[in-house]
């Protein structure tokens, strides 16, 4: 019984960390977006090839992230990544902090905020167990994070955590009811990809240079609901949905339900 009930634990240990594992082996190598810069890594020109690309891709991010920034306070980012969000967002707020599991990333985001003159502090840590007292945020933003670690739900209860009674959140989370993931899908079945890998491994390929690694990432997909069940502690929960892109293009307004973005907005 003891040992059975060890070997139990010790499987349970091996996949709580087997996400963080790989994501940190596949943001170390290629940190988000560093893909679209040519320019020497951590030049101001490097920063500006990545922000050019980022915001061309996804248009209708730095509005969004700007109308939802609390100006004047102090404000978390969960996986940075190279910065570039962060970079907006250290522009509005009076003070920023970002985490990263992938120390390059957060390496990038600490020297951008060097060269922009901005006070934040950019460091390695876990989104599942953060560094940081209670109540010492007046918001918390993350992009493209939670669906790749272990407990997106222990993320959730660290932002209820540190978050200040009446701080606002931003969290996007891939959308699984978008037609970027229907067309995965189609791939899988009508290229057979099934006869030789898992649907979860497939899927982790979307992520750039991860298609050369043994251990992939993890990726999750959220419907709407589900996303919204993920914040249901909070208050004034909204569920929207952007970047209706099929092949990286992006598509008429009205197929925006099905962007492959859902992002929640709310407050504690
Ligand atoms: C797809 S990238 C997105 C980066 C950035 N937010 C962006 O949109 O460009 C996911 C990031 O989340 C980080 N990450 C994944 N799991 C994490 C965790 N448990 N704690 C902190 N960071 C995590 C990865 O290291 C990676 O930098």
């Amino acid at each position: 019984m003891g040992d059975a009930f060890s070997a139990v634990m010790g499987s349970i240990r091996f996949m709580e960390t087997e996400a963080r594992t790989a994501a940190t082996k596949q943001w170390s190598e290629n940190p988000a977006g560093i893909n679209h810069a040519a320019a020497p890594e951590g030049t101001p020109e490097f920063y500006e090839q990545m922000t050019r690309s980022r915001y061309a891709l996804q248009p209708w991010l730095p509005d969004l992230l700007r109308s939802w920034v609390p100006a004047g306070g102090r404000v978390l980012e969960i996986g940075c990544g190279a910065g570039t969000d962060h970079s907006v967002i250290a522009g509005i707020a009076r003070e920023t902090a970002a985490i990263d599991l992938a120390s390059r990333g957060a390496r990038l985001t600490q020297k951008r905020l060097e060269l922009e003159g901005r006070p934040g502090i950019a460091q390695v840590a876990d989104a599942e167990d953060m560094p940081f007292p209670d109540q010492s945020f007046d918001g918390v933003y993350s992009f493209g994070v939670l669906h790749h670690t272990d407990h997106p739900e222990r993320v959730v209860e660290e932002m209820w955590r540190v978050m200040r009674p009446g701080a606002t959140f931003m969290v996007a989370l891939y959308h699984k009811h978008s037609m970027f993931a229907a067309q995965k899908a189609i791939e899988y079945i009508v290229r057979f990809r099934w006869r030789s890998q898992t649907w979860r491994d497939f899927l982790a390929e979307l992520e750039y240079g991860a298609a050369d690694l043994v251990q992939r990432p993890l990726v999750r997909l959220y419907s709407r609901q589900a996303a919204r069940n993920l914040f249901a502690r909070f208050h004034d929960v909204r569920v929207r949905t952007e970047h209706p892109a099929l092949s990286g293009y992006l598509l008429s307004d009205r197929l925006r339900p099905f962007g492959w973005y859902v992002v929640v907005t709310g407050r504690r």
